[in-house]
């Protein structure tokens, strides 16, 4: 099925304007390519990496009938710089989870990440969401992670604690998407 276009935008990397693109479509290429950037992160364990990558590859395998949805951002020549991906929450209406957003280190603090919360927010409500939630590590080493989250407009909603290990707690986020909301101030 043919997909329609979405818009590209531009952004400022290494003192350069560049044209940021993004398809929703899973290439048999992007498992390794999702592999590549999870682990140029140097943030995820191999064990999380792999799920990163079996997420992909259930997509190509079972097309619509899998609920993993992607946004893909690549630079002009086709090179992955990030990704979404997410997929609305079994037994509810309108509930959507943001499992993984990733951006190349060499690309970080570009607005690459705002344009893929931005765009994959906009597909949410498309698709009838009213909300999304992400969950992350109550640890110091995702604080920058929580931040960027604040500063796209999310909201810590909830804390179970010890979750992932003694002391280090999930924290949940929550934004809404089918009304207007402030981003980070
Ligand atoms: C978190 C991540 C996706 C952010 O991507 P990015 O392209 O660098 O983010 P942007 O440049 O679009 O930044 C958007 C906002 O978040 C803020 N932000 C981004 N990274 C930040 C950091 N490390 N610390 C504090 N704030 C940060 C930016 O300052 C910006 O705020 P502003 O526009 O209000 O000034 C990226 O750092 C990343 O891939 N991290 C490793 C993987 C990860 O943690 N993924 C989430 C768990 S799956």
């Amino acid at each position: 099925m043919h997909e329609p276009p979405i818009a590209p935008c531009f952004i400022m990397t290494n003192l350069a304007q560049t044209e940021l693109h993004f398809r929703e479509g899973v290439r048999p290429s992007d498992g390794a390519a999702v592999r590549n950037l999870a682990t140029a992160t140097g943030f995820f364990r191999p064990d999380e990496t792999a799920v990163a990558v079996e997420l992909v590859e259930e997509r190509l395998r079972d097309g619509e009938k899998c609920s993993y949805r992607f946004l893909f951002a690549e630079l002009e020549g086709g090179q992955l710089v990030g990704y979404t991906c997410y997929g609305a929450i079994p037994c509810t209406i309108g509930s959507f989870d943001l499992y993984w957003i990733i951006v190349d280190p060499a690309h970080q603090k570009a607005g690459i990440g705002r344009q893929l919360m931005e765009r994959t927010e906009a597909f949410v409500a498309a698709s009838g969401g009213r909300q999304i939630f992400i969950e992350t590590s109550s640890t110091s080493r995702y604080e920058p992670t929580r931040s960027f989250y604040r500063r796209c407009g999310y909201e810590q909603v909830a804390e179970l604690a010890d979750f992932y290990l003694p002391g280090d707690h999930k924290v949940i986020f929550a934004r809404s998407v089918d009304r207007p909301q402030p981003r980070g101030s």
